[in-house]
């Protein structure tokens, strides 16, 4: 039988929305294999109009892979009471204590839990409730960004290693049980090369900018290439800006995209339920 799924690409560097599909069945393994097919290639998938269950979104995720548990958050538990491998990205409260991560503020450029040794691969997050207005996502392909640069860059970033922050989400907040750094080059996370290689094809891979630092080099000199290669990598051409609906389904690769969120209105609700799948430890 034809899977019913069609696939329509965004007019923009990365991302296509995928429609015909109900995610709250048990999806066929050709339609599975058709959905990986289609991320490897555009990177980000929306989907439209999923009236989809806490357990649905788990069980169309591990059909991905395994799935990894959310990063330690400020107030150092989960915040899902009851489903381990959903993170909720909220800006309600109860008695003053947040019921979710990042806040109402901007959460700047990043990929999540690159401060890993085996940051996830993806991410599949699932709005339920969105504000009127504001709270756009957007994502920027690091293939195209790495392509972009002029070949001095691609000679001088070969062989470097940044560390990535673990101290902070990406809404700048101190995770539970870290303290912050005066010196970049005390930054706690993993060190990974600021150049992915993927078959043939090579990408940027920045993590995120606040604490960065390329070892081995000045901290100015760090500072100075991490500010030039940001700036080529967010450049509109490599984007693609998402406003949500409620009901909306995205899954974003996490290793060669990067992803940021805009403030919104603090009086307007916005709640996402979010999965991660692990990422390939031989990668
Ligand atoms: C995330 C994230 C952005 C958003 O869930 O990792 O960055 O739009 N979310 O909520
Ligand atoms: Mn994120």
């Amino acid at each position: 039988m034809a899977s019913p799924l069609t696939i329509n690409p965004f007019d923009a560097a990365l991302g296509a929305e995928v429609t015909g599909l109900d995610l709250s069945n048990r999806l066929a393994d050709e339609t599975v294999t058709a959905i990986q097919a289609a991320w490897d290639q555009h990177l980000v998938l929306l989907f439209r109009d999923q009236a989809i269950s806490d357990d649905d979104l788990v069980a169309f995720s591990r059909r991905f892979g395994d799935l990894d548990e959310p990063a330690v958050n400020p107030q150092g538990k989960p915040y899902h009471p009851d489903q381990p491998y959903i993170n909720v990205i909220s800006n309600l409260t109860a008695n003053g204590v947040p019921l979710g991560n990042l806040g109402d503020g901007e959460a700047v450029w990043h990929a999540d839990m690159t401060y890993r040794e085996n940051p996830p691969k993806g991410a599949i997050l699932h709005g339920l409730t969105v504000p009127p207005a504001g709270g756009a996502t957007y994502f920027a392909n690091m293939f195209a960004a790495y392509d972009a640069l002029d070949a001095d860059d691609k000679a001088l970033i070969a062989n470097k290693v940044a560390i990535h922050d673990g101290a902070h989400n990406s809404a700048g907040m101190l995770r539970k049980g870290y303290a912050e750094q005066t010196d970049v080059r005390n930054t706690p996370g993993a060190r990974h090369p600021l150049v992915w290689r993927d078959g043939d094809r090579k990408a940027l891979f920045l993590g995120r900018r606040p604490h960065s630092y390329i070892l081995d080099m000045t901290v100015a000199d760090s500072d100075a290439l991490l500010d030039r290669l940001w700036a080529r990598a967010t450049q509109d051409q490599f984007m693609v800006r998402h406003e949500w609906r409620a009901g909306d389904v995205l899954m974003w690769e996490n290793l060669r995209v990067l992803h940021k969120r805009d403030a919104f209105d603090p009086a307007s609700q916005r709640v996402m339920h979010r999965t991660q799948i692990s990422g390939d430890p031989a990668a």
